[in-house]
């Protein structure tokens, strides 16, 4: 009696935590009440305390500085109030590197797209301070600016440096430059166009040279197909310094649109 009893608990308790890790796979996948699969974000949302600064440049600046991400397709000429090349840097991290080279280049548009609010705050406050007409933020998640607010053809480079590298292999879905974006990214360019990435990642850069030579939209700029040379204009990054650190090799890739 007490073995029968013992059984049925067991698949008692079987049948219960099989249902439980069902819910919660469906609620991990699911995109609040709607239904739709959650996208694989290629960014975790690590928040962190933004300091009274950042805050206070998001009341102060971003009316001034900030572009909304929502449905509507954007106009650059019309964000930055006149019509001149246009770069977009997406995860410029803590921007210090996107203001330095949109305070070297006043000639050029800058759009920089983040999806960390207080690398955001610390850009504007560097923008506000630098008083720079030429830079535009945008607090989202580049991929869906991309998918939905960016006209094909409007850029005349698009660059992204040392992307989070996921180094776990069950990680490598949420890496940003994978076929599916690298094509996407290549449609904003406009013909000759450049896309610039960097990475302090050797396996991460390997597979960036192998996704972009296999992207027929884009050419390789260096002869031999191989990295690029680091331009002396690409200031350095913070997370660049910290691969330098470890003693990683950085490595640039410099690919322009067919
Ligand atoms: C490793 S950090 C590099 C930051 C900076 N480029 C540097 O070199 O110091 C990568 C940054 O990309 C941002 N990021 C990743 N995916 C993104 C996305 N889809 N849209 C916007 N930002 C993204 C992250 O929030 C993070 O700040």
């Amino acid at each position: 009696m007490i073995i029968v009893i013992g059984y049925f608990g067991i698949l008692f308790i079987h049948a219960e935590l099989n249902n439980r890790l069902y819910m919660k796979s469906i609620l991990d996948n699911s995109n609040g009440n709607s239904g739709l699969p959650r996208p694989i974000r290629t960014f975790v949302r690590r928040e962190g305390r933004m300091t009274v600064a950042q805050q206070r440049a998001f009341i102060e600046y971003w009316g001034r500085f900030g572009v909304e991400a929502d449905d509507r397709l954007l106009d650059l000429d019309k964000v930055f109030g006149r019509s001149t090349s246009g770069v977009l840097e997406i995860g410029f991290g803590n921007g210090e590197s996107l203001a330095a080279m949109a305070s070297a280049h006043p000639d050029v548009n800058y759009l920089g797209i983040e999806a960390h609010r207080p690398g955001v705050g610390h850009l504007l406050l560097r923008v506000a301070r630098l008083q720079l007409t030429n830079l535009r933020v945008m607090c989202a998640d580049a991929v869906e600016v991309l998918e939905k607010q960016l006209p094909d053809a409007c850029l005349d480079r698009i660059q992204i440096f040392f992307p989070d590298p996921w180094p776990k292999t069950r990680h490598h879905k949420r890496r940003l430059i994978q076929p599916r974006n690298v094509g996407l990214l290549a449609r904003k360019l406009k013909p000759f166009g450049q896309l610039h990435l960097a990475t302090d990642w050797e396996d991460y850069a390997l597979s960036m040279l192998d996704i972009l030579s296999a992207t027929p939209e884009l050419v390789n700029t260096v002869s031999g197909n191989g990295f690029a040379p680091r331009p002396a204009w690409r200031p350095i990054t913070r997370f660049e310094q910290r691969g330098l650190r470890f003693g990683h090799v950085i490595r640039d890739l410099l690919f322009a649109r067919r």
